[in-house]
This record gives structure tokens, sequence and C-alpha cells, in this order.
């Protein structure tokens, strides 16, 4: 028997990480958050001196990175770097390096590995189109760009950060351009994705309905 998956596509900052993380303690099922992945890379290369643009090198980067997802925490190099990769910076690298199809191919076992009884729910972009095109459910969670800023803003202001609302929006604005635009992987919904807009929902309205989705998927066995 196939392990079940739930994917949660979609936007930065649009609630999907929170959303899918919750999801997964409800049913007991396993959680991959696969845009650690994009942002533990554009760590390493920073601190290792290699540009966010090196195909080659970010490739090879990231077919041997040196991480581990335990106790709560994400390891780079045996530290907890679960602070570090949500740095508005390293998300924009993040997002440069998940633009080029050599790292995409080299990170695409890692997150397959992930599926593991009795079950995954994993957010990112292209976990329904690439990664798990077998997925039991498939979601595209999105909220305006406006709620999209706020909610960020919102959440550095949180904390205690420094945070101007016209950058962040401009800084998601040009981030979902380039995850959109990219030939490989684009963000975008596909045909066989549920919309999910998160704009006028709590977070535990987002959730229930997603589980309301997958009690149906089981119960009519596809
Ligand atoms: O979901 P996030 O904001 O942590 O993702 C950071 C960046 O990583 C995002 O702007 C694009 C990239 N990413 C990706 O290309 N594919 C994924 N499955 C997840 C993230």
């Amino acid at each position: 028997m196939t392990v079940a998956v739930i994917t949660i596509d979609g936007p930065s900052a649009s609630g999907k990480g929170t959303v899918a993380a919750l999801v997964a303690e409800r049913l007991g099922f396993h959680y991959l958050d696969s845009g650690s992945l994009y942002r533990l890379l554009a760590l390493y290369a920073r601190r290792h001196g290699i540009d966010w643009a090196s195909e080659i090198e970010l490739a090879e980067a990231a077919a041997n990175l040196p991480v581990e997802f335990s106790d709560g925490a994400v390891w780079l190099e045996g530290n907890d770097a679960s602070q570090d990769i949500r740095a508005e910076e390293i998300g924009i690298g993040a997002s440069k390096v998940g633009a080029l199809p050599e790292v995409r191919e080299a990170l695409l076992q890692r997150q397959r590995d992930f599926r593991l009884a009795p079950g995954l729910v994993t957010d990112g972009r292209d976990m329904g189109s690439v990664v798990f095109p077998d997925a039991t459910l498939k979601i595209f969670l999105t909220a305006s760009a406006d709620e999209r800023a706020s909610r960020r803003h919102k959440q550095l202001i949180g904390k205690g950060e420094s945070a101007n609302l016209p950058r962040i929006m401009q800084d998601i604005i040009d981030r979902d351009a380039r995850d959109a635009a990219r030939p490989v992987a684009p963000l975008r919904q596909e045909p066989d994705a549920l919309l999910l807009d998160t704009t006028e929902l709590t977070i535990d309205q987002a959730v229930d309905k997603v589980l309301v989705w997958f009690e149906e998927r089981q119960v009519s066995g596809h």
C-alpha cells in the first residue's frame, strides 16, 4: 500500500507552513517543510562562499548537504540553523537557488525519502506537481498579497525585528514573480489541486478544511 501524502503548495507568507504542520500533527503524520531545504542550501552557500548563481557547485552541495531534522530543529553541519534559515535574506537566496534545475534535481530524492508511514504532509511550491505527483490530496493554498504582507509584518514585529510594510510587500511580489516565472517547477495551481484561499480564514478554519477534504478522499478511495 502506498503511504498517503497531502501536498500543500502556495506562495510565500501564505500560511501554508503553519497549516501543513498543524494538519500533520492532527493526523499523526510526518511533516516536510521543503522550503527549509532550499533555505538551508542558500545558508550553506553563503557560509562557504558559494555564489547563489553557481549551479554546478550548488547542485553538488545540495546532494551532500549535511542536514538533520531532529528535536523540532534543523541542524546544518551539526549546528542549530532553525533561526538563521528564517532570515528574509536567506528566503530570497532560497528562491534564487531554487530557480536552478540541477539544484532541484539534486533535492528530489531527499524530499521523497520523507514519505514514511503512517503518512506525510508537505508544503512548498512543487510538491504536488513534481515531487509527489501521485499525492492523495493536493492543495494550492494562497491569500491576497496584501494579507500575506500584513501577516509577515506582524510576525516580524512579534519577533522583535524591524519591519517595513511597503518593503515586505515589494519582496513578496518579487519573490512570487521569480517563483512563478522560472521554467522548472514554477509556482502555480495545478489542475488537480484544490484551491484554499485563506485571506478570510483563521488558521483553524484552514486546517479543518484540509482535514475534511482528506477525509472525503479516504472515503471515496482516491
Ligand atoms: O516556502 P519558503 O518561503 O520557505 O520557500 C523559500 C523559497 O524556496 C521560495 O521562495 C522558493 C524556494 N522553494 C522552491 O523553489 N520549491 C519548494 N518546494 C519550496 C521552496
